[in-house]
């Protein structure tokens, strides 16, 4: 179900975040692949490096294949951007990060013939003093293009099972707290009275405390 989908992806963000706090986290999260006609595309492409690959060399390119067509490249990064001859050449805008782990592009105002497969491939080359290696990693988005949004019933519905079912959570655990807390509150009491009860009170004062209300 969307909804469970979501919650699902809220909790891992949250582990996400915590994690976040201790390092730096590279998580290769995958696109999104629905676009609506005239306006940006994030194309999200995470290659993730591991520990020995931190001082490699990257490389990176982008081919579009339109549907029943051919990769054709639309832009290259080898430390410079370059933009090839291409129905997306002025569109395209580079969207990584410096370290190259995130290589993604931002098309602007899609078209609906801008459906169809990217595809990432990153080459680095690792260079270190007895031997050289490449390592290569190829990611592909199949992009749809709609006229417009989506207004997907079902997912405003999840939507909303989505917040009552945060806020529910909120108060449950809310209650809980309550109800510990007075639970410890009244234990502590108890273990004061019996606390008392050993003490050498005078056994008129402390008949005054106790004092039934009726009379
Ligand atoms: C990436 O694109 C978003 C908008 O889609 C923008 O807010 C952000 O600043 C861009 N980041 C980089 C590094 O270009
Ligand atoms: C987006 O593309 C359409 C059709 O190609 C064009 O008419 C429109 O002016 C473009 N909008 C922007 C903001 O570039
Ligand atoms: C989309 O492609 C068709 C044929 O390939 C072309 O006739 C049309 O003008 C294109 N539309 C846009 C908005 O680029
Ligand atoms: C991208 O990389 C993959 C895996 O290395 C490879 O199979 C594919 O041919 C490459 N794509 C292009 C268009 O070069």
């Amino acid at each position: 179900m969307a909804a469970l989908r979501k919650i699902a992806s809220v909790a891992s963000l949250v582990v996400l975040l915590m994690a976040g706090f201790c390092s730096p986290v590279c998580v290769e999260v995958p696109s999104e692949t629905k676009a609506v006609q005239g306006y940006h595309m994030r194309l999200q492409c995470i290659s993730c490096m591991k520990r020995e690959e931190v001082s490699a060399d990257t490389f990176v390119e982008w081919y579009y294949k339109p549907e029943g067509g051919k990769d054709s490249l639309i832009y290259e990064f080898n430390g410079v951007p370059l933009e090839t001859i291409s129905p997306f050449q002025g569109r395209i805008q580079w969207n990584g990060s410096k370290d190259l782990q995130d290589i993604s592009l931002n098309i602007l105002n899609v078209t609906k013939n801008d459906s169809g497969i990217f595809t990432c491939n990153v080459t680095r080359k690792l260079n270190f003093e007895v031997y050289h290696t490449t390592i290569r990693s190829s990611k592909s988005i199949h992009l749809i293009v709609t006229e417009e949004a989506e207004d997907d019933f079902t997912s405003v519905v999840s939507e909303i099972m989505m917040y009552i079912l945060l806020v529910f959570l909120t108060l449950w655990l809310l209650i809980e707290m309550i109800y510990c807390y007075r639970k410890i509150s009244k234990t502590e009491e108890t273990t004061q009275e019996s606390a008392t009860d050993y003490l050498a009170i005078p056994s008129e004062n402390k008949e005054k405390c106790t004092v039934p209300v009726e009379e």
